[in-house]
C-alpha cells in the first residue's frame, strides 16, 4: 500500500485509529464497514443521498470534468467527434472503445439498418395508443414490448446475443420514434429505408409522403447527426443510473431499457428540452425576461435548461448545439425564440444569483429550438434525446455486466420510522388519536 495514498480515520467514540486506501482520490464504502463500537455494532455507513459524491461504478466510456467544461467519448474530445463523425461511428466508439475503420463502419452500418424493421404487431398496439399520447409514454411501452419480441434477449451472460439485442436496440430507436409521431398526425407508418443513413432513415419515416424516394437535406441531416452525438452518452446520469441498476438485477436489455428511457422523460433531466421549450413561449418576448428572472432568483421558478449536477462550467455540448442552430435556421428560417434564448442567457450569466451557484445553460437550453424549427414539436423533443442515448446505455449497461466487481445495485438505508409496537386490532384504531384530540 503506498502510504501517501491511505487516508487516516480516528473514530472519536472509541479512539480507535483505522487506514484506508484511496484509489483514484475515492476510499471505498466497505472499507468503512470494519469501523465499529462493538461487535454488536453493523459497522459505519456512509449517507449520499442523490449520490452527490459517490462513485457508483469505474468507467472506461465517458470523461467529464465539470469544472473545466470538458467532455470526451473514450478519450476524443467531444468537438472533434462532433466536427468528424457520423452518429453510427460514434455508436461503434462507445461500443466497442475504439473508433472503426472503414470497413468496420459499413458492416457496423449494415448490421444496423439491416435491423431497422420492427414485427407488424407493434403497429397493432401503436395503434391502441390515443390520438394525444405522449411520444415519451408510448416509446417506453413498445421498448419494453421489444422484449416479448426476442424473449432469447434474457440470455445477457451470452456475448454473441448481447451484441445481436443491442444492434437490434439501436436500429429500431428510431422506427419507433417515427412510427410514435406518425400516429399522433394519423399518418400512415413508414418503412424503414436501410440504403439511407442512420439520422437520413429517421427523417425518411417522419416526414416522407408519396414520394418513391425520400431525399433528405444534407443540412439538417448532418445536424441531427451532429444532436444525436452530443447526446449519446453523459456518464453516471439518470437515466443511465437507472439503466446499470435494472440491468443489475440481470433483466433483458429491452425492458431495462425502458426503465432509462422512463427516467429520461422527467423535466429535471431529458424532459427539460421540452420544458425549455413551454418556458420560451411563456416569456413570449425579450421585455417579459426581468420579470421572469426575477421569479426564479424568489424561488418561484426554474429556469429550464439551466444547471446541471456536474457542469459548474459552460456546458460544450450547449456551446457546439448553439452553432448548429445558425445552421439549421439557415434552412428553415430563423426560430425567434433563439434570440429570447440568448437574452435570457446573457442576463442569467451576468447575474449574481447564476453566477454564485454556477448555473450555465447545458444541453437542453438550446436543442428543442433547433428541433421546432426542423418541425418537430415540443412532446417529441425527449424522443429526439432518447434516440441517441440508447447507446450510451447499452454502451454502459455491457461495460457493467463486464465489471466482475459490479452486483445487484441494492443501496443500504438508514431507518427513521417506529420502533417496534404491539399490533392494534381494527376496532381500537383511532382512538388514541381522538384521545389526543
Ligand atoms: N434555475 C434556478 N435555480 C437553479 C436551477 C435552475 N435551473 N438549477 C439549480 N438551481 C439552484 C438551486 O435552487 C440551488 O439553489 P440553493 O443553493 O439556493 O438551494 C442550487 O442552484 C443548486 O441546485 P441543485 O438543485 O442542488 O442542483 P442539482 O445538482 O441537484 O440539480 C439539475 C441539477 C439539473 C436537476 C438542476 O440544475 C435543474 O433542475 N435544472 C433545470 C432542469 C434542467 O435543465 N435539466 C436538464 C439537465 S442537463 C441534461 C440532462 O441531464 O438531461
Amino acid at each position: 500500500m503506498d502510504n501517501n495514498q491511505t487516508l487516516t480515520i480516528t473514530d472519536n467514540r472509541t479512539n480507535k485509529t483505522y487506514t484506508v486506501p484511496v484509489t483514484h482520490g475515492t476510499i471505498r464504502a466497505m472499507d468503512l464497514r470494519q469501523i465499529k463500537t462493538g461487535p454488536e455494532d453493523f459497522g459505519l455507513m456512509t449517507y449520499d443521498p442523490a449520490f452527490m459524491n459517490t462513485a457508483s461504478c469505474q468507467s472506461a466510456i465517458t470523461y467529464l470534468d465539470g469544472d473545466k467544461g470538458i467532455l470526451r467519448y473514450r478519450g476524443y474530445p467531444i468537438e472533434q467527434l462532433a466536427e468528424n463523425c457520423t452518429f453510427l461511428e460514434v455508436a461503434y466508439l462507445l461500443l466497442n472503445g475504439e473508433l472503426p475503420t472503414a470497413e468496420e463502419l459499413d458492416l457496423w452500418n449494415c448490421e444496423v439498418m439491416s435491423r431497422s424493421m420492427i414485427h407488424e404487431n407493434v403497429k397493432k398496439f401503436m395503434d391502441g395508443f390515443h390520438h394525444d399520447a405522449h411520444p415519451m409514454g408510448i416509446l417506453i411501452s413498445t421498448v419494453a414490448s421489444l422484449s416479448t419480441f426476442y424473449p432469447e434477449s434474457r440470455n445477457i451472460h451470452d456475448p454473441n446475443n448481447r451484441h445481436l439485442q443491442i444492434v437490434r436496440l439501436i436500429a429500431k430507436m428510431p422506427t419507433l420514434a417515427a412510427y410514435a409521431y406518425r400516429h399522433r398526425l394519423g399518418l400512415p407508418y413508414v418503412y424503414p429505408d436501410p440504403d439511407l443513413s442512420y439520422t437520413k432513415n429517421y427523417m425518411n419515416m417522419l416526414w416522407r409522403r408519396l414520394e418513391p424516394k425520400y431525399a433528405a437535406n444534407e443540412v439538417l441531416a448532418h445536424a441531427l447527426d451532429v444532436l444525436f452525438i452530443l447526446h449519446a452518452d453523459h456518464e453516471q446520469n439518470c437515466s443511465t443510473n437507472a439503466m446499470r441498476a435494472v440491468g443489475s438485477a440481470n433483466a433483458d436489455p429491452f425492458s431495462t431499457a425502458a426503465a432509462a428511457v422512463a427516467a429520461l422523460s422527467g423535466p429535471l433531466h431529458g424532459g427539460a428540452n421540452e420544458e425549455v421549450l413551454r418556458m420560451l413561449d411563456e416569456i413570449g418576448h425579450k421585455d417579459n425576461i426581468s420579470s421572469f428572472i426575477e421569479q426564479v432568483k424568489e424561488g418561484k421558478r426554474k429556469l429550464m435548461g439551466f444547471g446541471h449536477r456536474v457542469y459548474k462550467n459552460y456546458d460544450p455540448r450547449a456551446r457546439i448545439i448553439k452553432q448548429v442552430a445558425e445552421q439549421v435556421f439557415a434552412v428553415t428560417g430563423r426560430n425567434p425564440k433563439i434570440d429570447i434564448a440568448i437574452e435570457l442567457e446573457r442576463i442569467a450569466l451576468s447575474d449574481e444569483y447564476f453566477i454564485k451557484r454556477k448555473l450555465y445553460p447545458n444541453v437542453d437550453f438550446y436543442s428543442g429550438i433547433i428541433y421546432q424549427a426542423m418541425g418537430f414539436t415540443p412532446d417529441q423533443f425527449t424522443v429526439l434525446f432518447g434516440i441517441p442515448r440508447t447507446v450510451g446505455w447499452l454502451a454502459q449497461w455491457q461495460e457493467m455486466l463486464q465489471d466482475s466487481e459490479q452486483k445487484i445495485a441494492r443501496p443500504r438505508q438508514i431507518y427513521v420510522g417506529a420502533e417496534r409496537r404491539e399490533f392494534v386490532p381494527m376496532t381500537l384504531r383511532g382512538q388514541h388519536e381522538l384521545a389526543m384530540a
